[in-house]
């Protein structure tokens, strides 16, 4: 018959051989890790206080063995901590007066950018390179800019399209739900050609799930210009596309927003080489990125265009979709966590 007792008490033996080791081993260089240390081994939870609760457990007849092996462990670890701390004492003592000038600088620890900073500065530069300015605007908007004046009138129904926030009633202010706001103030203060694209933070009173959250951003495009057409607007998706995902073939599904007429839903073909693609595309090989349009005449006359003499193209798209195709990340709400293993990923990308 095995005796467990004994196995139990052999097992606990080279434990405590291990941790001998490990204490005869450490070595550290701050007194925050020799704490740390200290708190491990001889701390009020500690391991010694753990195995001399277990020592009841030991067989008696190697009872002597076991506590003696116990109290080994427990002076080399009160030496340590104390040789160690004594030793960082009189260390920093004599750097504050000498400091050691050949010793190597400790290395700095890059950070990361988030994610949808560096999908964010890749979109503005692909834009930037063909002319579009950035521009910003408030986050908390009146009626006026994130609705009204994108001819979305009080009791529109589309106003149903994006669930909204609001922080104040009469006049009504709200948190954005679009960065075609910034687009109108951008309007009302310049005159055509316009050429300007609108990164920054959206709101949405929606649930959070892994698809959706009721904080994201966008990038938002616009175009004025005397006789812009639809195909400038698709060659400016085309170059987009193929600039931002090495992927030119792009389908314009029609779709409706009040701001532009006509409008559509941007799909591009993703392919279908790998499982992933099968998933992301659910099997068709096509992934909608973003909405685009004509500007509808009446947005240009509530912001003082003429618009006999000019016309132009918009278009939105939400960054996280993005960042989430670009590194195949399954869950938006990971971009929201702030955990580093996730963040250093990004590591390698500027
Ligand atoms: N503002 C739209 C949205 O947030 C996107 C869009 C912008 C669509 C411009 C068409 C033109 O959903």
């Amino acid at each position: 018959m095995v005796n467990l007792q004994s196995n139990f008490t052999l097992a606990m033996l080279d434990k405590l051989q291990e941790l001998i080791s490990e204490v005869q081993a450490f070595s550290a260089n701050s007194k925050e890790k020799v704490e740390a240390f200290r708190i491990k081994f001889l701390g009020s939870k500690g391991i010694l206080k753990d195995l001399f609760t277990e020592f009841k457990n030991v067989e008696p007849s190697q009872k002597k063995e076991f506590g003696q092996t116990l109290n080994t462990l427990k002076t080399l670890a009160e030496t340590k901590v104390s040789e160690l701390n004594n030793h960082l004492e009189n260390s920093t003592q004599s750097k504050k007066v000498y400091g050691d000038l050949t010793r190597p600088g400790e290395p700095i620890e890059l950070g990361t950018r988030h994610p949808i900073s560096i999908v964010k500065n890749q979109i503005i530069d692909v834009f930037s390179r063909i002319g579009f300015t950035i521009s910003e605007g408030p986050e908390i908007e009146d009626d006026w800019h994130n609705f009204t004046a994108l001819n979305l009138p009080e009791y529109h129904p589309a106003r149903d399209m994006q669930d909204t926030f609001f922080v104040e009633k009469n006049p009504d202010m709200l948190l954005r739900t679009h960065t075609s706001s910034v687009q109108i103030r951008y309007m009302e203060n310049n005159k055509p050609p316009i050429r300007t694209i609108s990164p920054g933070r959206v709101f949405r009173n929606e649930d959070i799930s892994a698809r959706s959250h009721c904080i994201f951003h966008q990038v938002e495009g616009l175009y004025i210009d005397t006789d812009v057409s639809f195909a400038d607007l698709k060659q400016t998706l085309i170059y987009f596309t193929k600039e931002m995902f090495g992927k030119s073939k792009i389908r314009l599904r029609p779709s409706y927003f009040p701001f532009t007429e006509p409008s559509a839903e941007v799909d591009i073909y993703w392919g279908l080489k790998t499982e992933t693609d099968y998933r992301i595309t659910k099997g068709t090989g096509w992934l909608e990125i973003m909405g685009c349009g004509m500007v509808d005449p009446n947005v240009l006359k509530n912001t003082n265009i003429d618009p006999e003499k000019y016309s132009g193209f918009a278009f939105g798209m939400g960054i996280e979709r993005i960042a989430m195709l670009l590194y195949q990340i399954p869950d938006i709400r990971m971009l929201f966590e702030n955990d580093v293993r996730f963040l250093e990923q990004f590591k390698s990308v500027i």
